[in-house]
């Protein structure tokens, strides 16, 4: 019988480490109750220890979970642990996932222990953890730089502590396939006790080769893989789930495994975490890139025409991407959006449908068909992003020719209405100009992009921007048919992005 691979997905939490990619709260909830749909096994909602703002999410993600797992990251440290288990403790199936470094170079330099310290840590850490829960994991972070045998005796000891799942992270993204898939079969062969427990790996990007050494991984027999949606994470990012799940899918002679993942979600929770991070997907990225489904050249398109598979692989429905995408137009009423939201997956309370209701008629008023992304987009501005430090009230601007730019901009700055014009090179310049100086930001913007969220000339216009200020570092993403509209939003957003930082500092110093 075909083995179950366990999916732990940890975009709340690796994922979370992209720079700029904080999420609050309200987020993170969301994005928990789509993973869960999504089927994964078991989600890392954050590390408790690094900030209140991480603790309070962690533990508001484990009221709404209901039958996945909810892991808490910590550091072997009793104070991480307990604070862990105190986010997590009223889960219905909590993890409490712990690491130390096993490499030389982060024992020597960075942890400044020896291997005995490191072998007692562990083993004390995850007996203490187990004192509090059953599931445990423990992971030797830069496991794939660390000493082999020294490996496989640290996991031994974790093993005997009561850990229930060990993991071998590729930290720093060196590891190349084959010799992966050899290291996790040499830690199967020499770990006496691996038998009773589940052998995890979790891959960085840094070459490229995060899903490869994943998949190779899961040849050789390891049967957890940590992922995130779209790859996100600590810098060129983490294995991607969807890619590792479309690989087991549509590979299924090659492996004898499966996921429980429903691959139909797939789509609309890489959207999701899209419009939630404000980090967009690369057109060729795999299954999920907007250009992924498309065939460009003449032959491709002509046996396409003839037989599908000649040139596909997947199909688009299976990862959820729908063909016809005309949903609601200005007649549309309140019951019908409230079905079709739900086929969407947002279930809304009559409040939440109110004001999505209230928006996406003023939507359209200015575009004829209003489409699954600009609802998608209503939902994720709309309730999302609520209690925010600045929001938008009104904007006009005027340009042209023979016009110097200049923008009015009023803004609700902790529920006070403040206002102001002023010039600047272009009219969205102008309109920055404005909203730098009503918000007091000392923010530098590192990056400005425009991009169009669907076809036609009515298309909304989706911003993104980058900001910094005091080494923080907040994306920003704004939507709207008008494009200056669209960049107020998205400065605004970083700029609420970046109080949200200032207000929940990590208070941790070591680097994970
Ligand atoms: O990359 C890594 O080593 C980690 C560990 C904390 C699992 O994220
Ligand atoms: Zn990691």
């Amino acid at each position: 019988m075909n083995e179950k691979v366990i999916i732990f997905d940890t975009t709340l939490r690796d994922g979370e480490q992209s720079p700029g990619a904080s999420m609050n709260a309200g987020e993170k909830m969301r994005l928990a109750i789509q993973l869960e749909k999504l089927g994964v096994d078991v989600l890392e909602a954050g590390f408790p220890a690094a900030s209140e703002g991480d603790f309070e999410a962690v533990a508001q993600v484990a009221g709404v979970v209901k039958n996945i797992e909810v892991a808490a990251l910590a550091r072997t440290h009793k104070d991480d642990i307990d604070r862990a288990w105190a986010a997590i403790r009223h889960a219905k199936n909590p993890r409490i996932h712990t690491f130390i470094a096993t490499s030389d170079i982060h024992m020597n330099y960075k942890l400044k222990m020896n291997r005995e310290q490191v072998v007692k840590t562990a083993f004390e850490t995850v007996k203490y953890a187990k004192s509090l829960t059953d599931s445990i994991e423990f992971s030797a972070e830069d496991g794939s730089r660390s000493d082999r045998d020294f490996l496989c005796r640290v996991f031994e000891a974790a093993i005997e502590a009561g850990a229930t799942t060990l993991n071998l992270p590729d930290t720093v993204g060196y590891a190349i396939p084959q010799e992966f898939g050899d290291l996790v079969k040499y830690v199967m062969a020499h770990t006496s006790n691996i038998h009773k427990a589940v052998l995890s790996v979790h891959c960085h990007n840094d070459l490229g080769l995060a899903t490869a050494n994943t998949i190779a991984a899961i040849y050789a027999g390891a049967r957890q893989a940590e992922v995130t949606i779209n790859g996100i994470g600590e810098r060129a990012g983490n294995t991607s789930l969807e890619e590792v799940v479309m690989a087991l899918h549509t590979r299924p002679n090659f492996f004898p495994v499966y996921t429980n993942i429903k691959t139909e979600h797939i789509y609309p929770t890489s959207r999701l975490v899209s419009m939630i991070t404000g980090i967009m997907v690369q057109p060729n990225k795999a299954i999920v890139g907007a250009n992924a489904f498309a065939h460009e050249a003449g032959i491709h398109q002509d046996g396409m025409l003839k037989n599908p598979m000649t040139y596909e692989i997947m199909k688009p429905e299976t990862i959820g991407l729908s063909t016809s995408k005309l949903v609601l137009g200005k007649h549309s009423g309140r019951h019908a959006l409230r079905s079709h939201l739900k086929e969407l997956g947002y279930d809304l309370s009559d409040e939440e449908l109110k004001l999505v209701f209230k928006k996406f008629k003023e939507l359209a008023d200015k575009k004829k068909h209003v489409l699954d992304e600009d609802l998608e987009v209503i939902v994720t501005e709309g309730i999302l992003r609520t209690a925010e430090v600045f929001n938008l009230e009104y904007l006009h601007v005027s340009s042209g020719t023979t016009v110097k730019p200049t923008a009015t901009v009023k803004l609700k700055i902790n529920e006070k209405s403040f206002e102001g014009s002023g010039y600047g090179n272009g009219p969205i310049d102008a309109t920055y100009n404005v909203i730098a100086k009503l918000t007091g930001s000392k923010s530098e913007l590192l990056r400005f992009s425009v991009s169009a969220i669907s076809g036609g000339t009515d298309a909304q216009g989706e911003v993104t921007v980058r900001l910094k200020e005091n080494g923080l570092i907040a994306l920003g993403r704004g939507t709207d048919p008008d494009i200056i509209t669209a960049s107020a939003k998205a400065y605004i957003n970083g700029l609420n992005r970046l109080e949200y930082l200032k207000a929940n500092p990590i208070e941790t110093s070591e680097v994970i």
